[in-house]
C-alpha cells in the first residue's frame, strides 16, 4: 500500500538524542539470528542480564512474547514470516527511538528479511549476531521436542527440515555455541558492543 500523503509525522521536542543522553547510553538493534534451539533467546537473556547490571535500559524481544500477542495469527509461511519480522522491526525502532538496546531473538531464515530489517533500523543501528549452531546440534538438543515432530511430517515449514535457512554472508558477530557456553557468549558480545554504548 502507498503512503497515505495526509498522515504527517509531529516532530516531538524529546527526540532519540535526548533520550540517549538521559539514559547515559546509546540505543541499538542486537538481531540474534539462528535455527530454532540455536541458543538465540538463551544468550540474548544472559546478555540483557549483563546490560541491566551495567545500568543500561533495555528489552527484549522473542518469538513467546511477540507471536503470543503482537504477532498472533501469523505462522511460518515465508509471507507470514516476513509480516511477523516487518512489524518487530518497526517495533524494535520504536523501542530504539525511546532509547533501549533492543535484544531481537527471531530465526529469521531469509537474508531479504533481515536485510528489511537493517533497513528500517537504520545500517548503524543494527547489529546482526549469528548463532552458529548446526541443524545436527540443534536436532540433537531438541529441546521443545519440534524436530522430533517435523521429522514425522507433523510440522509443514520447519526452518532447517522442511524450510530453508540462509546463513548471514558477512554477520557483525558470530557465535559457535559448541566453543563457548552461554555466559562466555554473551560476555563476548557485551564487549564487541562495548564501544556502541558510549552515549554520543
Ligand atoms: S521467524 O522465522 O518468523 O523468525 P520466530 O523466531 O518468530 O520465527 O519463531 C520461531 C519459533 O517458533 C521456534 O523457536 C519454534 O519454537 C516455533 N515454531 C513453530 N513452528 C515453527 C516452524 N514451522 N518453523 C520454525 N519454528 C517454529
Amino acid at each position: 500500500m502507498p503512503d497515505n500523503p495526509n498522515i504527517i509525522a509531529h516532530k516531538h521536542t524529546i527526540d532519540i538524542h535526548r533520550r540517549r543522553k538521559q539514559n547515559g547510553h546509546s540505543s541499538f538493534v542486537l538481531w540474534f539470528t539462528g535455527l530454532s534451539g540455536s541458543g538465540k533467546s538463551t544468550i540474548a537473556n544472559k546478555l540483557e542480564e549483563i546490560l541491566v547490571k551495567h545500568q543500561v535500559h533495555t528489552y527484549l524481544l522473542d518469538g513467546d512474547n511477540v507471536r503470543s500477542g503482537l504477532n498472533k495469527g501469523l505462522g511460518f509461511s515465508e509471507a507470514d514470516r516476513f509480516e511477523n519480522l516487518r512489524r518487530i522491526a518497526e517495533l524494535s525502532k520504536l523501542f530504539m527511538d525511546a532509547g533501549l538496546v533492543v535484544l531481537c531473538a527471531f530465526i529469521s531464515p531469509l537474508q531479504k528479511d533481515r536485510q528489511l530489517v537493517k533497513d528500517i533500523a537504520g545500517a548503524d543501528n543494527f547489529v546482526e549476531i549469528f548463532v552458529n549452531t548446526s541443524l545436527q546440534e540443534c536436532e540433537k538438543r531438541d529441546v521443545k521436542g519440534l524436530y522430533k515432530k517435523a521429522r514425522a511430517g507433523k510440522i509443514k515449514n520447519f526452518t532447517g527440515i522442511n524450510a530453508p535457512y540462509e546463513p548471514p554472508v558477512s554477520p557483525d558477530i558470530e557465535i559457535d555455541t559448541t566453543d563457548m557456553n552461554i555466559e562466555e557468549a554473551a560476555l563476548f558480545i557485551f564487549k564487541q558492543i562495548t564501544e556502541k554504548l558510549k552515549a554520543k
